[in-house]
C-alpha cells in the first residue's frame, strides 16, 4: 500500500476511535435528536454505516464553515477543563498566561507535549495553571537544514529572510488581538513596545465572521503593514478540530488561477465575503498613494495567516501592487499543491513561521489534499535560553521541519501555537 494511503487510513481509524470514545452528554443527545441525527459511531459500524452516518452531516443545510462541525465538538457541549497556560520563552521566562478551555483528550495531548503543572503564585491552591516547559524536548534536530542561532538570526539576511522584520511584524500581529478602539488609537500596552511608530489607517472587525485585521504605515519598516489575528484563544481547539474533520471545503477553484488550484472554501469565503477584503484593500490603496515606493507586508497568525495569504494574492492580482511580502505565523494549510506553487510565483517573498509542535500548521491535513506554501521557517526552542531557527527547503512541506514532529500528520500542541516570537493571543486575564 502506498504510504499516503496507509497514513490516511490510520488517521481515519484514529478519528473513529476518538469519536467512538467521546463521552456524550445529555445536551449532545438533545442536539442530535433535534436534528434527527445519530450521535455516535459504534465500534461495529461497517464502512457503509460510517459513510451513511457522515452523509447525514454533510446533508445539513449550508451554514458558515465554522458551524459545520460534528455535534459533539460544538463548543460548550463537550466537558471542558479551564486551564491557564503560560508558554515558556526560550530564556525560561513565562509569557502571560492564556485561558484555554480544553476537553480531556486535548489536555492530555498537551501534557504529553510539554505542559507541566506550575505553582500559581497568585493562588497556590489553583492546580489548573500550567507552564509550558518541555518544548526543549522537541528537537530531533536534523543536521542538513540551515540553522541559525539567536545571535546570528537577528543580523543574518541569508536566504532573504530578514529576522528583524519578522520580529516587528510578529509584534504587529500580536496587537491585532487587542480591541478595535485600542488598535485604532494605538494606545494599547503592546502598541508602545517594539512596534511604536506605527500609524493605523483602517481597523476592520467583522463580527459576523469574527475576523479582525488592520492596515497602517510602519515608520521603522518604511512599509505598509497588514496584520490579521486568528481565532480567539478560547476556541482554538474547536477550530482546529473543524479543520481536521471537515474535508469538503477543499473544493473552491481560486478565481483566475491555473486549473486545479483549489483553496479551502471556508478561508476564501471568510476573506472575500467579510468586510476584510474591501476595507483592508481600501486602506492599502489609500496608503499607497501617500507612500508610493513602500512595500506592503501582509502578516497574520493562525487563521489570520490564511487571511494574509489570500489578501496578498488579492493585492497582487486585483490591485496590481508590485511589492507584496508575506510573513505568517502558525498558519494552517490554505490550498492544494497547485495553489501553493502558483501562489509562490505570484507573491515572491513569503515566509511561513512554525513553532515547535504547533497543532495548527498540521491542519487541514495533507491527506485531504492540502499542501503548505513555502518557505517554512521552523522556530525550535531549546532549553536554557537557546533558540534555533531552521530555514526549510523550498518544497513547502519539508519533512525535516515542523512535519517531523507530527505523528500521522498531526502535531499536538496548542501551547506552541500561542507563542510566536511575540505572544500571539489575547492575554486573558491580563489587559492588552
Ligand atoms: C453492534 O451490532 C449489534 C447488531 O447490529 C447491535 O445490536 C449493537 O448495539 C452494536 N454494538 C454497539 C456497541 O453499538
Ligand atoms: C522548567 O524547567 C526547568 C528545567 O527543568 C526548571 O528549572 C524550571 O523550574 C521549570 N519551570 C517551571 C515553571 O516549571
Ligand atoms: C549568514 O548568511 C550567510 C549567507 O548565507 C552565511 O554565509 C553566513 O554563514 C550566515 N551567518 C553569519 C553569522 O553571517
Ligand atoms: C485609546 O484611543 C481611543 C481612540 O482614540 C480612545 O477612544 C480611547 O479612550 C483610548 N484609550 C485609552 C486607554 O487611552
Ligand atoms: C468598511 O468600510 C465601509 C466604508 O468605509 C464602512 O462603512 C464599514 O463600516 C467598514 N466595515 C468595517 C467592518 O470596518
Ligand atoms: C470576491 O468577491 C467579489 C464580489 O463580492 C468578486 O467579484 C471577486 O471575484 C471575488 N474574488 C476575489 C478573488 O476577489
Ligand atoms: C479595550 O482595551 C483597553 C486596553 O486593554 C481597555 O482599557 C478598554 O476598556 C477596552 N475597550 C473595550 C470596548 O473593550
Amino acid at each position: 500500500m502506498r504510504p499516503a494511503i496507509t497514513e490516511a487510513l490510520l488517521a481515519v481509524l484514529v478519528c473513529l476511535v476518538v469519536g467512538a470514545n467521546g463521552a456524550t452528554t445529555a445536551a449532545q443527545h438533545r442536539l442530535a435528536a433535534d436534528r434527527g441525527l445519530r450521535l455516535d459511531s459504534s465500534p461495529n459500524d461497517t464502512a457503509a454505516d460510517l459513510a451513511a452516518w457522515r452523509a447525514q452531516f454533510e446533508a445539513l443545510p449550508p451554514s458558515p464553515w465554522w458551524q459545520r462541525f460534528w455535534p459533539w465538538r460544538q463548543p460548550g457541549l463537550e466537558p471542558q477543563h479551564l486551564v491557564r497556560v503560560a508558554p515558556m520563552r526560550p530564556d525560561g521566562g513565562l509569557a502571560a498566561p492564556a485561558e484555554l478551555r480544553l476537553p480531556a483528550a486535548a489536555l492530555e495531548a498537551e501534557l504529553g507535549a510539554g505542559l507541566a503543572p506550575a505553582v500559581n503564585a497568585a493562588d497556590p491552591r489553583d492546580d489548573s495553571f500550567y507552564a509550558y516547559n518541555s518544548s526543549a524536548m522537541t528537537p530531533l534536530v536534523p543536521l542538513w537544514l540551515s540553522w541559525m542561532t539567536d545571535a546570528e538570526r537577528m543580523a543574518n539576511r541569508s536566504h532573504g529572510l530578514d529576522f528583524a522584520v519578522a520580529w516587528r511584524l510578529s509584534s504587529y500581529v500580536a496587537i491585532s488581538y487587542c480591541n478595535v478602539s485600542s488598535i485604532a488609537g494605538w494606545n494599547c500596552t503592546r502598541c508602545g513596545g517594539i512596534s511604536a511608530d506605527f500609524t493605523p489607517e483602517q481597523v476592520v472587525f467583522d463580527s459576523a465572521w469574527d475576523l479582525l485585521g488592520f492596515v497602517g504605515y510602519s515608520e521603522p519598516l518604511d512599509a505598509i503593514v497588514v496584520a490579521f489575528r486568528g481565532t480567539d484563544s478560547h476556541s482554538i481547539y474547536n477550530w482546529v478540530q473543524n479543520m481536521r474533520t471537515w474535508r469538503t471545503d477543499l473544493a473552491l477553484g481560486y478565481p483566475n488561477a491555473p486549473m486545479g488550484a483549489l483553496v479551502h472554501g471556508g478561508f476564501f469565503t471568510s476573506y472575500n465575503s467579510s468586510a476584510l477584503a474591501s476595507n483592508i484593500t481600501a486602506g492599502v490603496t489609500a496608503l499607497r498613494r501617500r507612500h508610493p515606493g513602500s512595500p506592503v507586508y501582509v502578516s497574520g497568525h493562525s487563521l489570520g495567516g490564511a487571511m494574509a495569504t489570500l489578501c496578498a494574492l488579492d493585492l497582487r492580482l486585483n490591485l496590481k501592487m508590485p511589492d507584496v511580502r508575506v510573513y505568517t505565523f502558525g498558519s494552517p494549510r490554505v490550498g492544494n499543491l497547485i495553489f501553493a506553487q502558483w501562489f509562490e510565483g505570484v507573491v515572491q517573498v513569503h515566509w511561513r513561521f512554525t513553532h515547535n509542535r504547533d497543532i495548527v500548521p498540521s491542519v487541514p491535513p495533507g491527506y485531504m489534499g492540502f499542501y503548505h506554501v513555502a518557505r517554512e521557517v521552523w522556530v525550535v526552542d531549546l532549553l536554557y535560553g537557546h533558540t534555533l531557527v531552521g530555514v526549510c527547503d523550498a518544497s513547502g512541506e519539508d519533512m525535516a521541519c515542523h512535519n517531523s514532529m507530527c505523528h500521522l500528520g498531526l502535531c499536538s500542541s496548542l501551547a506552541d501555537h500561542l507563542l510566536y516570537l511575540s505572544e500571539m493571543y489575547s492575554p486573558h486575564p491580563m489587559g492588552c
